[in-house]
């Protein structure tokens, strides 16, 4: 492991995007209303006899037979509790105060080209992936889940990514940056097109109309796409970038910008464990499903995803800066997919990781920890201003 210290060789320039790369299909098949609706057996079967009243014990996370417009009696009671703490969270980004981020970013001394390249770099990712995840929960996720207690987080999760995407875009908007460029760099910066290329055909594969559950192949097939999304996009990539913007906070910088990760980290790490949640109840409700091939395949995804993640560490920090490099981010992200692994009930991938940057773990629950950057939240008011001391 190397010090925070330690200067890293420049990593070669990466080329600059041509025309001849092709661009990702971000117009995914949006299926037809009837498609959507189709898959809801309750309503499908919507009988002339006299209904059956729902009995918890027969509810069940994917296929499912009871009425999904009952959400109670409750049988998964964690994500109904997720649900509560998700609203108990609710922030939004324009009650944070940009001001001092704004002078920073315009002052010509305020940071030097490479803190200003991780921050672009760091928006480039940002600003299209929680619409990814947006558009996978409402238009794929969904409508495959049988357990109403979990479509109601769900709901409650895709509301907290388009908070997401508007607190990227009020950063953006706020430092002034090229909006085009910062938008396209999911089609034109290698390093994160890399990774949203990875993500996409787990998404296209639950958006397809045709998709249905119900099968030993298809029933894989999604509990596949919730382990990418959970345990690699939500639970990995989105580390390096939260370190990334978290350690400018820590140094006085960008602390507007630091104080909305603090908060997405905070909802995205609900939204990790919401998903791993539902992907341990899928397995023991369908034993079956978790073979070893099939065990196989996740590992594999999860080394990957881990050399992609690191791939974009290198692209965003070149040198050293800040006090980190992205070789430190090697070992923090061996010691996540470790984590993650254990967490779905997988082999560890790595000997022995540790936890480069345990200040990361202090960030993700406001309410309890004293922040880093020497304010406290003494209480959250839902629907008005923070209050800070
Ligand atoms: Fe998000
Ligand atoms: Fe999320």
């Amino acid at each position: 492991m190397l010090s925070w210290d330690e200067e890293v060789a420049p990593a070669a320039p990466m080329a600059p995007a041509t025309p001849a790369m092709p661009a990702i299909n971000t117009r995914m098949p949006l299926p037809e209303l009837a498609a959507i609706v189709a898959p809801i057996k309750s309503v499908e079967a919507a009988p002339a006899e006299v209904a059956r009243r729902v009995n918890a014990a027969d509810k069940r996370i994917i296929n499912g037979q009871t009425d999904v417009n009952q959400l109670v009696p409750f049988k998964y009671k964690w994500a109904w509790d997720k649900y509560l703490a998700g609203c108990a969270n609710h922030w939004m980004p324009q009650e944070i105060n940009m001001q001092r981020d704004i002078e920073l970013w315009k002052s010509p001394n305020g940071l030097t080209e490479d803190e200003r390249r991780l921050v672009k770099r760091n928006l480039g990712f940002f600003v299209t992936a929680d619409s990814l995840a947006a558009n996978n929960i409402v238009l794929g996720t969904y409508r495959h889940i049988t357990a109403p207690e979990c479509r109601q987080y769900l709901l409650r999760q895709a509301f907290e990514e388009a908070i997401h995407t508007h607190a990227y875009q009020y950063i953006v908007e706020s430092l002034g940056l090229d909006e085009a460029e910062i938008f396209n760099a999911y089609n034109e910066v290698e390093s994160i097109r890399d990774k949203d290329q990875f993500l996409i055909p787990f998404i296209n594969a639950l958006t397809d109309p045709e998709f249905k559950t119900g099968t030993m192949e298809t029933d894989q097939t999604l509990l596949k796409s919730l382990i990418v999304f959970a345990c690699l996009m939500e639970g990995l990539f989105f580390y390096v970038g939260f370190t990334q913007i978290l350690a400018l906070g820590r140094q006085n910088k960008m602390m507007g910008a630091a104080e909305q990760y603090q908060y997405i980290l905070r909802d995205e790490s609900m939204h990790c464990n919401f998903g791993i949640d539902l992907i341990n109840t899928i397995k023991m409700e369908n034993p079956h499903l978790w073979t070893a091939t099939f065990r196989d395949e996740i590992k594999s995804l999860f080394l990957r995803a881990v050399e992609l993640e690191y791939r974009y560490a290198e692209d965003t920090m070149p040198r050293g800066v800040l006090g980190l490099n992205a070789p430190m981010f090697k070992g923090y992200l061996r010691f996540i997919a470790n984590r993650r692994a254990q967490q779905i009930g997988l082999d560890t991938l790595f000997p022995q990781e540790e936890n480069p940057f345990p200040w990361m773990s202090e960030m993700i629950d406001l309410k309890k920890e004293r922040n880093f950057f020497e304010t406290r939240v003494i209480e959250y008011q839902t629907g008005g201003a923070l209050n800070w001391e």
